[in-house]
């Protein structure tokens, strides 16, 4: 809607649209499948779905590192919110690839090896921003120069852990018990740590549904990306960002 006596135009006197502001074009070209399967469509773009919210993601708990860093917790908080939410919707996304039946996903599977979501490089830089830092998986990785820069860079930079860790120690390292049993006094890193638990949960509760959706769809099978399939992915259940935050419920 444009105001009365406005023009559709933008500052330079182009025309703006909905498509060409967003690249609608661009972005609805990117669905190219490999069959002429009915799933085929829903496997990409829910995958490509996953991929632009991994980059907000990303966006913001970079964000969230710094405040934290520059010992700004209401912002780190807010930031850490929006993540939470989009997280919720990441899980929840799961819902939409499982309407595909098993055999329908037969259909094409085959032609995907080797590719695999074990080569997402923005999960991977989630899971190093986050705190949780491997460099093994860059070895295993199949990844363009770009993207191991990427991951380099990621590995060598501070992570949200480390963010939080120097914010304790700048408030004169108060230990997470301290933090817990007198809430009130530290009110901004109780909740700072209950908004980075809400994340380490959020990617735990993906994790579990994605095995689950794993085992739904092709069983015990090994995956297109040469692991066991379910059998790995069920060893990573138990990594955390932050264990210490996980740990402290038991001294409490
Ligand atoms: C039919 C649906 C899916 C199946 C059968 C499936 C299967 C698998 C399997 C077997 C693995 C282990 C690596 C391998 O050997 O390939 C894996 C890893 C992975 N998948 Fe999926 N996947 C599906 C959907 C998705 C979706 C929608 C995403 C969203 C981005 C995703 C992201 C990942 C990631 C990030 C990993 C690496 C996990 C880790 O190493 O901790 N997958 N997937």
């Amino acid at each position: 809607m444009t105001r009365q006596g406005s023009t559709p135009f933008g500052e330079e006197g182009r025309r703006l649209s909905y498509g060409s502001y967003l690249k609608i074009p661009e972005l609805l070209s990117l669905q190219q499948g490999l069959s002429e399967a009915h799933d085929e469509l829903l496997f990409i773009t829910v995958h490509q779905a996953y991929e632009l919210w991994f980059k907000v993601v990303l966006f913001e708990l970079e964000s969230a590192r710094d405040r934290i860093a520059a010992d700004e917790v209401f912002w780190a908080r807010h930031l850490l919110e929006r993540v939470r939410v989009i997280e919720r919707l990441l899980v929840d996304q799961v819902d939409v690839l499982e309407t595909m039946a098993p055999q329908d996903f037969l259909d094409f599977r085959s032609q995907l090896a080797p590719a695999s979501g074990f080569q997402s490089v923005q999960f991977r830089e989630i899971e190093f921003l986050s705190g949780l830092k491997d460099a093994g998986y860059l070895d295993r990785l199949e990844a363009s120069g770009e993207e191991r820069a990427r991951l380099q860079r990621r590995l060598a930079e501070p992570s949200l852990a480390d963010a939080f860790h120097g914010l304790l120690e700048k408030r004169g390292s108060p230990s997470l018990l301290e933090v817990f049993h007198h809430r009130e006094r530290w009110a901004d890193l109780f909740d700072l740590c209950e908004a980075l638990l809400d994340h380490d949960e959020a990617f735990a509760l993906w994790r579990s549904r994605h095995v689950l959706m794993v085992e739904r769809q092709i069983g015990r099978k090994p995956g297109t990306g040469g692991s066991t399939g379910a059998g790995y992915l069920r060893s990573t259940l138990e990594k955390r960002f932050f264990p210490e935050l996980w740990e402290l419920r038991s001294e409490l």
